[in-house]
């Protein structure tokens, strides 16, 4: 419970709506896309512990594989590798089920299968437009009627987002889809530009 409560004072101000989602929503099975170094992973299993003891945790990211090129063309960030984060998460979470998934999303999202839907699937992998609208398109599959699906990285800029972020893609969502943008005070600095970044809850309608 502590953990959520800290982003109350906390430099990013959107995560704690992550932590609030899965307060209420006490999710079984966790996807992340977008690993980095573990931080957010480690935080959102170990809050669902506390209704779950098992947690089936999914961890995407292209770790040891990403490229100078792939920072760039993503806006993206130096992961660790796939070993030390598995280690990490494992020793901390000895009973639940770590399970990461090493390469670009836009194949291995795409060869993903599970036998059970995922409850609660929060999208922070690469941030070009093609890579999350693909990524989005590979997660509605994972989805049964009571998922929860969190996108980081929705830009409150009409230029950038033509480029980067998820604004694009929650505009477009099909009519099934509701979407909600959580409350934000946390600014990015993209090229020159400050701009608001918020995270944004989309669900199936009921
Ligand atoms: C912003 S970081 C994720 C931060 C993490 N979710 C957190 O809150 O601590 C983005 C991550 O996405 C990964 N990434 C970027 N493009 C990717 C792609 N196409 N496929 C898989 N992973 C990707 C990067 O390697 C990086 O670790």
């Amino acid at each position: 419970m502590i953990l959520w409560f800290r982003y109350s004072f906390s430099k990013y101000s959107r995560y704690k709506y992550l932590f609030k989602l899965i307060l209420n929503q006490k999710p079984k099975i966790i996807l992340e896309i977008g690993v980095y170094k573990g931080k957010r992973s480690i935080e959102m299993v170990d809050l669902a512990q506390c209704f779950n003891k098992q947690i089936i945790f999914y961890g995407f990211d292209l770790f040891e594989k990403i490229t100078k090129k792939k920072i760039k063309d993503e806006l993206s960030k130096n992961p660790l590798n796939k070993d030390q984060i598995f280690t990490k998460l494992k020793n901390l979470f000895p009973k639940s089920k770590i399970n990461l998934i090493k390469g670009n999303t836009i194949k291995t999202l795409k060869n993903f299968k599970t036998k059970n839907k995922v409850d609660f699937i929060f999208i922070d992998g690469g941030h070009s437009i093609d890579t999350i609208k693909k990524d989005w398109q590979n997660v509605k599959k994972l989805m049964h009627k009571n998922s929860i699906v969190v996108f980081d990285d929705y830009y409150d800029d009409e230029h950038i987002s033509k480029k980067f972020g998820s604004k694009k893609i929650i505009e477009n969502l099909e009519k099934k889809y509701i979407s909600k943008i959580l409350p934000s005070k946390d600014i990015v600095v993209i090229g020159n530009k400050k701009i608001l970044n918020s995270l944004v809850l989309v669900k199936i309608k009921d």
